[in-house]
């Protein structure tokens, strides 16, 4: 267990909110939760309303099953991803003095339709599974390297030897940005992860620091493109407009917020998952062409990102009186464990019939990234099983996991045999 487990303090449930639809569940610091996820999730499933309401981190909405959360992502009307609305931030950019740095926001993920279209139009080209496929084979070479490295050791924490590195080394790659800047980028993600729950004032300033990082990059291959993602982004237009230093910083942040993490706790759970059952290393081991689908039911088993929304009016959804401004989290682990979803949803099933899964998200902000992180993931798994025998978790050093809004693994310690 996660030794830095204190449930945040309970506050009073207001008056609107049926007794009945409370369930006390805080999804950064629950005990359970932390050492046992997912055993935490189903135990959930079978005991909370489908909507419930939590007096945790400030008291809060949780969807958790598959029909609500389904329902609730694709209404953005009533569940908004507009935490600050649009108008403020351009009240706060005008109250600022001239030649103040732009305050970068990760859009599109934090603005909603219409709106939201113009600016996630240029990315889907640049992440289309066609400009995905062209990275792979760079993408398996930097999976080989860091297995081969730890390889000799017969043992190692996966998280900060592999699963880390990889998806930050394939972003400094994708945006033609050096390897030196490996280390600063691992601090960013650190620093994101170890603050779940940030002011808003330091999540800004990590935003900034971000785009600072990137700045120089982004000048240079405005006026130097290159064959990465930078360049073509450049070249792109938003709503028939030349694309700004503002919009290019503004995807910076996004992609460094949405890519780095997901995948890093993805591989996390997955790898976990191998360890711990033998024979399915076996198994694809011998049959690799079955690696593909067994990454899509492992993203299934262990979903772990949950989005948040800001309730946007007064309504009843699902038996549910919300109010506006209230904040709801889309718990897609659960629902890609609801059992009326899902028969069997606690088995890891390769011949399953639904795979119809929604750990990259359903509706208009559906994960852009979906082609890269397939590729990352499987071609990892392929990796690790054609280069190290059969591995294990060390017994003597159990998996410390972190809650939140990308919930994984801290550590995974394996060991095999040399
Ligand atoms: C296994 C890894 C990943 C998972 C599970 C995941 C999951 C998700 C989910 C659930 C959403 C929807 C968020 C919402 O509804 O508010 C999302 C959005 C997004 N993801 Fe991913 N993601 C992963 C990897 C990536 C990668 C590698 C990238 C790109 C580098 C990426 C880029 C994005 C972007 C840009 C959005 C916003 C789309 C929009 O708002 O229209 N993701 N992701």
């Amino acid at each position: 267990m996660s030794e830095l487990a204190a449930l945040s303090a309970a506050i009073a449930k207001p008056a609107h909110v049926a007794e009945h639809l409370v369930y006390d569940f805080d999804s950064f610091h629950d005990p359970a939760y932390l050492e046992n996820p997912h055993a935490r999730i189903l135990d959930m499933i079978a005991h909370a309303p489908p909507v419930f309401w939590t007096p945790r981190n400030g008291g809060h909405w949780m969807i958790i099953s598959h029909e609500a959360v389904f329902k609730a992502s694709r209404d953005f009307d009533s569940f908004s991803s507009e935490f600050v609305p649009q108008a403020q931030i351009k009240a706060m950019e005008a109250a600022m003095p001239p030649g103040s740095p732009h305050i970068p926001q990760p859009l599109p993920i934090n603005i909603d339709p219409p709106a939201h279209t113009k600016f996630r139009a240029p990315l889907q080209g640049a992440f289309s599974p066609k400009a995905m496929m062209a990275l792979k084979d760079d993408i398996r070479a930097l999976a080989a390297e860091l297995i081969e490295r730890i390889k000799p050791r017969g043992g190692c924490d996966f998280m900060t030897e592999v699963a880390g590195p990889l998806p930050v080394q394939v972003f400094l790659k994708m945006f033609g940005l050096p390897l030196e800047r490996q280390a600063q980028y691992r601090a960013l993600v650190k620093q994101h992860l170890s603050n779940p729950e940030p002011d808003p004032r330091e999540s800004l300033k990590r935003l900034m620091n971000v785009a600072a990082i990137m700045h120089d990059t982004l000048i240079d291959r405005r006026d130097n493109p290159r064959d990465d993602i930078i360049s073509l982004l450049w070249k792109t237009e938003i709503d028939g407009k030349p694309t700004t230093l503002g919009d290019m910083e503004n995807y910076c942040v996004l992609l460094f917020i949405a890519g780095l993490d997901t995948v890093m706790n993805g591989i996390g759970h997955g790898v976990r998952h191998l360890a711990n059952t033998p024979a399915l290393q076996a198994t694809l081991s011998a049959n690799p062409k079955l690696i593909a689908e067994a990454s899509e039911e492992l993203l299934r088993r262990y979903t772990f990102t949950v989005p948040p929304r800001i309730v946007a009016r007064d309504m009843a959804f699902e038996g549910a009186e919300m109010r506006k401004g209230e904040r709801a989290f889309l718990f897609l682990p659960a629902a890609d464990l609801d059992p009326r979803e899902f028969a069997d949803p606690e088995i890891f099933d390769l011949s399953r019939e639904n795979r119809a899964h929604i750990a990259f998200g359903t509706g208009p902000h559906r994960c852009l990234g979906s082609h890269l992180a397939r590729i990352e993931l499987q071609v990892l798994y392929e990796e690790l099983l054609a280069r190290l025998p059969e591995f294990r978790l060390d017994p003597a050093r159990p998996i410390r996991y972190h809650g939140g809004h990308v919930m994984g693994p801290d550590t995974l310690h394996l060991l095999w045999n040399v």
